[in-house]
């Protein structure tokens, strides 16, 4: 019982939650930003040590780059340094977007900065930024007054969780809209986009020195990515697009195309549940089917009896939209998240939902009542981001789906293809990367787009799971380090293996990294450090959702 509709509203309003949940992690280094602070924001780049030793600096953009003079932004810029700069070594700044819209780029360096730098070498400085509207960057999009306001208005319905789930969804949607247009002075929104904030990544790029960009980007990251491409094409010297959103089949058919690898995700979970056998995976069933089956049984009875939880840092309930969000969770990272699915709805069946609950869980809201609303990320720039079309909301419920499409539609972007499919040559060619199963964006996408831009080439990694570090590939690894060296591309049709299977690197190698390490010795030291570098990034980083 794989209920589509869920899927949709949790691909769509999902993405809430999510950034939610990755606001939590870390907040250390906020005192670095110094709030709105106008004399640490300058058109050159003045970093300041930050976190653990990383920079961070505050860029002055303009807020409409067809007003130079008018009104500006600061832009959060973070970087790892390369220990090789000023060297014959040194190769300049890699950008990275974390994907949503509004993620914060920030909190990825921070987290991941060390295990990036390790995968593609010393040589490069790891740079990301959080983008105009989302998180640290001034101005920042919020629909609400202050941070307890947000946590009461609470942040997702399921379709089915209620008879009047579609209803709901509609209807706390106009709520935002309405929250979202009442904060809305001088229009300001709609210079939170896509197209002005490839503009920025220009300008952090030149305030580096360079003229031309390297890039990584993860699923809306892609979006980005390709908008600059299509805005300068000839300011390419690397872009890697992981997770390739394409937006015109996501217009016309999101909402066929994303189950259908929804579903082949949740198929390798029962398929590699079967084949790692009652030891590694405690769902084990003695058929693929009979553990799709018991899913399906345990859904309806979670539907009719929620099962409390209480943990040391929270409380709550699994009820059918907690296990549905859950299991859409672990459909994008199953390499963090399958093992412990398998557990948790285990446990479910005998009446414990603690290891279920701990997917998604979040330290309880803490009203700071009086204190100014903290830097963390918040979903509401994304939410600015995806509409700066400004779209209205529609009349009837029965007309959601198309007011989704339209709440998530970023005109912007449709621009930016248009414009692509036109460029004939770009300074370097773009390394498109996707996973045979990631649940929310399939490789034909990837394969759609690089037909737009010629000289381009996909490289699949047979995985499932959302973006190529989503699992371990080694293969995959060297590709991408290779590409931002050497600026060398796989051949067209290659596909990279993972080097373990799920149930088996996490019974083995998530407690110490034994296996890791018998791994990274079968493939020789190198390339155990490139196991040990993905493993880190897998622990501490996860994309999220797209729109
Ligand atoms: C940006 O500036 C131009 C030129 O002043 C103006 O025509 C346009 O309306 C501005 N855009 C926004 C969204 O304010
Ligand atoms: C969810 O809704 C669909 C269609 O309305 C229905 O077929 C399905 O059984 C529902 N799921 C649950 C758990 O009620």
């Amino acid at each position: 019982m794989v209920n589509n509709k869920a899927f949709i509203t949790l691909v769509s309003l999902g993405a809430t939650f999510v950034v939610n949940v990755l606001a939590q992690q870390s907040s250390q280094g906020n005192d670095i930003w110094d709030k709105a602070s106008p004399s640490k924001t300058s058109t050159e780049l003045r970093w300041r040590d930050c976190y653990t030793q990383l920079q961070c600096a505050r860029l002055q953009v303009p807020l409409n780059y067809s007003d130079p003079e008018g009104d500006t932004a600061s832009i959060a810029v973070i970087r790892l340094p390369s220990p090789l700069a000023g060297t014959d070594d040194y190769k300049g700044p890699i950008l990275f977007n974390p994907g949503g819209p509004g993620g914060s780029g920030v909190q990825m360096i921070a987290d991941g900065g060390a295990a990036f730098s390790e995968l593609l070498g010393a040589n490069f400085d790891i740079v990301s930024f959080d983008p105009r509207g989302v998180g640290l960057s001034i101005p920042r999009v919020s629909f609400f007054d202050t941070e307890a306001q947000r946590q009461f208005f609470g942040s997702f319905d399921v379709v089915n969780a209620t008879s009047d789930g579609l209803a709901r969804i509609w209807a706390r949607a106009q709520i935002t809209g309405a929250l979202a247009a009442r904060h809305n002075q001088h229009n300001i929104l709609e210079h939170f986009n896509t197209e002005n904030t490839a503009r920025d990544m220009l300008k952090i790029v030149e305030a580096h020195g360079q003229r031309n960009i390297q890039y990584w980007g993860f699923s809306y990251g892609t979006v980005l990515g390709a908008t600059f491409a299509s805005l300068f094409p000839g300011r390419i010297d690397r872009l890697v697009l992981d997770g390739v959103v394409d937006a015109e089949d996501y217009y016309a058919t999101l909402w066929s195309k994303n189950l259908l690898d929804a579903d082949k995700t949740l198929q390798i979970f029962f398929d590699d549940c079967f084949e790692a056998g009652p030891d590694a995976c405690p769902f084990y069933e003695p058929s693929p089917q009979a553990i799709s089956r018991k899913l399906d049984d345990l859904t309806r009875a979670i539907f009719l009896r929620p099962v409390p939880v209480v943990t040391d840092i929270s409380y709550g309930l699994v009820d059918y939209a907690r296990l549905r969000m859950s299991i859409f969770q672990s459909l994008w990272s199953p390499y963090a998240f399958f093992p412990q699915l398998a557990q948790g709805l285990a446990d479910l069946i005998n009446g414990d939902g603690t290891t279920l609950y701990q997917i998604m869980e979040q330290p309880l809201f803490d009203c700071s009542c009086g204190t100014p609303t903290p830097p963390t990320i918040i979903a509401d720039g994304g939410i600015a981001i995806s509409c700066t079309d400004g779209e209205e909301v529609r009349d009837t419920v029965d007309e959601l789906e198309s007011y989704l499409r339209g709440l998530l539609r970023d005109s912007q972007w449709g621009e930016g293809m248009a414009k692509a499919r036109k460029e004939t040559f770009q300074s370097h060619p773009i390394l498109w990367i996707g996973n045979t199963a990631d649940p929310a964006t399939p490789i034909a996408g990837a394969r759609k787009m690089a037909q737009g831009f010629p000289g381009s080439v996909v490289l699949a990694q047979d995985s499932p799971g959302h973006c190529s570090i989503a699992a371990p590939s080694v293969c995959t690894a060297k590709f991408i380090r290779a590409y931002f060296m050497d600026g060398k591309l796989p051949n067209e049709g290659v596909v990279c293996p993972v080097d373990v299977p799920i149930f088996l690197e996490q019974s083995l190698g998530a407690r110490g990294n034994t296996m890791r390490r018998a791994v990274g010795v079968n493939l020789g030291g190198k390339d155990g450090d490139i196991v040990e570098a993905l493993a880190h990034l897998r622990e501490r980083f996860r994309v999220p959702l797209p729109f």
